[in-house]
């Protein structure tokens, strides 16, 4: 029997996300990149920023980006719904590690890094638990030399542990193989 909610999906326990943040933290650890603070992209970057944390030992700031407007309705490109105001200044001279769940169409990852760079860190580093194989919308800026993925993926829906509506039936699903087909 079809089913459309399940079939060509990956599903992401939340140990299986929690193992993927310490293969991020290991390879950057690895790498020689010592950031200073983790900037995470909400929502979906919020709780792999956290689990990031344990690893790290960082703080965390965070941006909210949408691509809806005020009235709901989608628009062309990113906005920020939530940004760093008076903290900016904390950016200055400093390493960050920018994090998001996954790297898909890459115009909000690239919308996030340029106005990151608007305040003169010393370095930006993107830290992804997934990204999606394809072609990409958006271009990182040629500042960022560092680039951190824990897997790469198909471009097919990945359901992650923190979307479901019944935890239970999801970690059944994943526990099943991440990739349902
Ligand atoms: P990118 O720069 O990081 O590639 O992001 P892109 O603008 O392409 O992504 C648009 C939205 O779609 C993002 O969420 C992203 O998290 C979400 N997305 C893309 N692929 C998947 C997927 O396979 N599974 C899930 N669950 N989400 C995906 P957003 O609109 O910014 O909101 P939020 O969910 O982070 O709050
Ligand atoms: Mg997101």
């Amino acid at each position: 029997m079809a089913r459309p909610d399940i079939d060509g999906k990956y599903f992401l326990s939340y140990e299986h996300i929690h193992q993927s943040v310490r293969v991020l933290a290991d390879r950057i650890r690895e790498s020689g990149f010592s950031p200073d603070l983790i900037v995470a992209i909400g929502s979906g970057g919020f709780i792999p920023a956290r689990i990031l944390k344990t690893f790290l030992g960082i703080p965390i700031l965070t941006v909210g980006i949408t691509y809806y407007g005020p009235d709901n309705k989608p628009s062309d490109a990113p906005h920020a719904v939530q940004w760093i105001d008076e903290v900016e200044k904390k950016l200055a001279g400093r390493r960050i590690l920018l994090v998001d769940e996954v790297d898909d169409s890459r115009v909000t990852l690239e919308y996030c890094l340029r106005e990151l760079l608007r305040h003169a860190p010393a370095e930006i580093a993107v830290a992804v638990l997934h990204n999606k194989k394809k072609e990409k919308k958006g271009v990182l800026p040629p500042e960022i030399r560092r680039y951190y993925a824990a897997e790469e993926l198909d471009d097919k829906w990945i359901c992650y542990p923190w979307d479901a509506r019944d935890i239970t039936a999801h970690e059944k699903i994943a526990r099943s193989g991440i990739f349902v087909s």
